[in-house]
């Protein structure tokens, strides 16, 4: 469990879920592996913070301090924490079709599944770090993006919804430089129905956080 620790918050690894040493076309090694630098990230923010408690403020400075380095660090490493978990988590369905809310608002927001599908692929072959597909909470609707490294081309006020790593880790040990196959993997084994629980808590029928107050 995550413990305070003064006013920065130590985080713990969670297990990696069972499931996700039974799929199909993606390796229980390259899950093994993969769970070993998700590990690595979490003690890196924990590290982190803790090295943050004895760092000079007064020497911080934009082209270089130790205060810059830990924060860029941090950030790297949280959202690469926070990526992996919803990686892992969703990961070990059928894959296949959806239904329910998720594949209401693809309709709505891309035309169709299918088309979704084809843009969200090309964007697993753009990015050098991760496809996402997120919920705009200023504009209430979906969109994908990339990031070409975990803490950089994040969207502000995007609850992610679907995170696709593409860093070579993912894959190579399966596929070597064949990304599409790793691609049309992970869909055979994504859990739809994970999908659609954050769309329920991303994207309530609420109105959408104003960017401007009136
Ligand atoms: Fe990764």
């Amino acid at each position: 469990m995550e413990q305070g620790k003064g006013s920065l918050l130590q985080l713990a690894a969670k297990p990696l879920p069972e499931r996700t040493l039974r799929l199909s076309g993606i390796s229980p090694r390259t899950m093994k592996e993969h769970y070993k630098l998700y590990e690595g990230y979490v003690k890196k923010v924990n590290e982190v913070r803790s090295k943050m408690t004895g760092v000079d403020r007064n020497a911080a400075n934009p082209t270089y301090s130790e205060y810059r380095a830990l924060k860029r660090g941090e950030t790297f490493a949280l959202n690469a924490v926070k990526l992996h978990e919803l990686y892992f988590a969703q990961l070990g369905g059928k894959g296949g079709i959806p239904t329910g809310r998720i594949a209401e608002l693809l309709q709505r927001d891309f035309g169709s599944f299918e088309n979704w599908l084809a843009e969200f692929k090309a964007a697993g072959k753009s990015a050098r770090g991760w496809a996402i597909l997120a919920y705009d909470q200023n504009y209430g609707h979906l969109f994908n993006f990339i990031t070409d490294s975990q803490h950089d081309g994040n969207v502000l006020q995007a609850s992610l919804i679907l995170p696709m790593d593409v860093y070579e880790h993912s894959y190579f040990i399966d596929y070597g430089t064949e990304r599409a196959k790793y691609i049309d993997a992970f869909f055979d084994n994504l859990d739809w129905s994970v999908v659609n629980r954050r769309i329920h808590e991303s994207a309530p029928r609420r109105p959408i956080l104003q960017l401007f107050s009136r």
